[in-house]
């Protein structure tokens, strides 16, 4: 614990901007408190201090919002919340419980046939209003991540806030780099990753704070506090585990002046290139959250109030059901939520599907001999898929029913960025052919493209072809979703999700004679 507080002492006297003084500043724990005061003291000096000095910080502003959300929530419970959201019948609770309203999210929602909206905004509004890095078009999903804290567009400078606190809370515990460092290269990224920020947990905020008996009312600070810790350590642990299994190990160090996304891209040894950065910023923004019911969301920290569940008969009618969270419902700290959803996203149907993609593609070039394939040889070569029994990889959702936003605006960054790519070219020719086949196949509900159609081509093209890397970065993405959602949980109370279940049994003897 002291080399950490070393380190991030030493990380913010590195870091010389006014903004990142109001980090420092609105830091919580002691010892950054007493350095502060040094800060300030140095500061005072600075001219555009005082600029800095009328910003409100991300942490004040949610300090701000949460009395008027609990009242919101409180209303909205007492005023509805004998209100009837949906039906369950027999076939949903072996259905993978699909469409079933069961769950309350706040960050965003996901639209059948516009995508998803992160407050009601979607993905080109984000691309529009989220503020890019000087000489950059993407959004900054340090963005991103305010606006799904707050509900806010956040200003710039706002953006400047989160990147530099990131920044100055990035260095690992030296237990948790060599556990990365002992892991063997024949471990899946993936379980690496899940691995260390299980090990993380070993800072926690929040578990000390329950520890020490703090009343509920104020575990939402220490939740905070553990999810901004947790989000800005990503980066150290992706590039670590990039660098033990693909390259030679050497890690270079965090800039404590830039943003996420290009720190993520140094780590990973991409940074000179600057569209490769841009790239980060659109991946890590648009893989962030995607509402509730998605495998790592829900895993990891899920949430509801408040809904009435029935089976469809009239007899088997429940009383209200308080639903709520899983692992982070137990009250499990971040750390151990977020690794039970990288676990989850570490599946071939979710996330893992981005690894799965262009291992096909890959495949099916191999196969076919060359890039320049007929739509004839495309056509058989995805029946040959489906008649191995496999799915189609990047194709089909559960909840969309269109073309996965999501995908094109990886496929318009394609289009500016890497037009003549042949592997692009392939995946633009799959888009044309995919759908029509799964529809004649006649069993998918949905035959467009999901996000994870494109990534693979994106990363492959500026040199990062280890596909078994990919969900990882999916995975720090996918943080900032459900981290937002679990301060908010903490913030709202939310119970211990425990819905319930039946036995086939109990099913037939419950419709027997009806
Ligand atoms: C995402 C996915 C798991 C959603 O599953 P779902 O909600 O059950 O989808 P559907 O209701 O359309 O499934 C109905 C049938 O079509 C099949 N199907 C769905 N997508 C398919 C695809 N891409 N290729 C082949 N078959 C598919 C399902 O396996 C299911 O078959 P079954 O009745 O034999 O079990 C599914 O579309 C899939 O496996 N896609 C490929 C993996 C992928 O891209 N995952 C990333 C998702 S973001």
């Amino acid at each position: 614990m002291a080399s950490l507080r070393a380190l991030r002492l030493s990380a913010l006297t590195r870091v010389n901007s006014p903004v990142s003084r109001l980090v420092a500043r609105t830091y919580s724990t002691k010892w950054l408190g007493r350095r502060l005061r040094c800060e300030h003291v140095l500061d005072s000096r600075h001219s555009a201090y005082q600029a800095a000095e009328s910003l409100i910080g991300l942490k004040e502003r949610l300090a701000e919002l949460i009395p008027e959300k609990q009242e919101e929530v409180k209303w909205v419970k007492k005023e509805l919340g004998a209100k009837v959201l949906g039906e369950v019948t027999v076939d949903q609770a072996y259905g993978g419980m699909r469409g079933i309203k069961g769950m309350i999210w706040e960050g965003s929602v996901l639209d059948a046939d516009e995508g998803i909206q992160f407050h009601g905004y979607t993905i080109p509004d984000c691309q529009k209003k989220l503020p890019a890095a000087d000489g950059g078009e993407e959004p900054l999903p340090e963005g991103l991540f305010w606006l799904l804290v707050t509900g806010e567009i956040p200003t710039k400078e706002q953006v400047k806030l989160v990147s530099t606190e990131w920044a100055a809370r990035s260095a690992l515990p030296s237990f948790v780099e060599e556990l990365i460092d002992r892991c063997p290269n024949t471990l899946h990224p993936m379980s690496q990753f899940a691995l260390a920020v299980t090990a993380l947990q070993h800072e926690s905020t929040f578990a000390k704070a329950y520890a020490a008996g703090t009343n509920k009312s104020k575990y939402w600070d220490s939740t905070y506090e553990d999810s901004m810790d947790l989000i800005a350590k990503l980066p150290n642990i992706a590039g670590r585990i990039y660098r033990n299994v693909f390259k030679d190990g050497k890690v270079p160090t965090i800039d404590m002046d830039k943003d996420y996304s290009y720190n993520l891209s140094k780590l990973l040894g991409y940074s000179d290139n600057k569209d490769f950065v841009e790239l980060i910023r659109l991946y890590l923004t648009i893989h962030s959250d995607h509402e509730g019911g998605n495998v790592s969301a829900h895993t990891g920290i899920v949430s509801l109030e408040a809904a009435t569940f029935y089976v469809c008969d009239s007899d088997s009618l429940f009383p209200t059901i308080p639903q709520t969270h899983l692992v982070g419902s137990a009250l499990s700290d971040p750390y151990l939520s977020f690794a039970a959803g990288l676990n989850g996203l570490a599946g071939p149907l979710h996330g893992l599907a981005n690894q799965e993609v262009l291992r096909w593609i890959i495949h099916m070039k191999d196969e076919l001999g060359s890039t320049e394939v007929s739509d004839e040889q495309i056509k058989e070569y995805i029946w040959k898929t489906l008649k191995g029994g496999q799915v189609v990889p990047g194709y089909g959702h559960a909840v969309l029913r269109k073309t996965d936003p999501r995908y094109t605006a990886q496929r318009e960054f394609a289009l500016k960025h890497l037009p003549t790519d042949p592997m692009f070219k392939l995946v633009s020719q799959l888009y044309n052919i995919v759908p029509g086949v799964l529809n004649e196949h006649g069993k998918t509900k949905n035959p467009w493209p999901n996000v994870d159609a494109h990534s693979g081509v994106l990363l492959q093209y500026y040199g990062l072809v280890e596909q078994d890397y990919y969900t990882v970065l999916f995975g720090v993405s996918r943080s900032l979703g459900v981290l937002a959602q679990l301060i908010w949980d903490r913030a709202l109370g939310m119970p211990l999700e425990r819905p319930k279940s039946y036995s086939t049994a109990h099913i037939k003897k419950m419709f027997a004679n009806k």
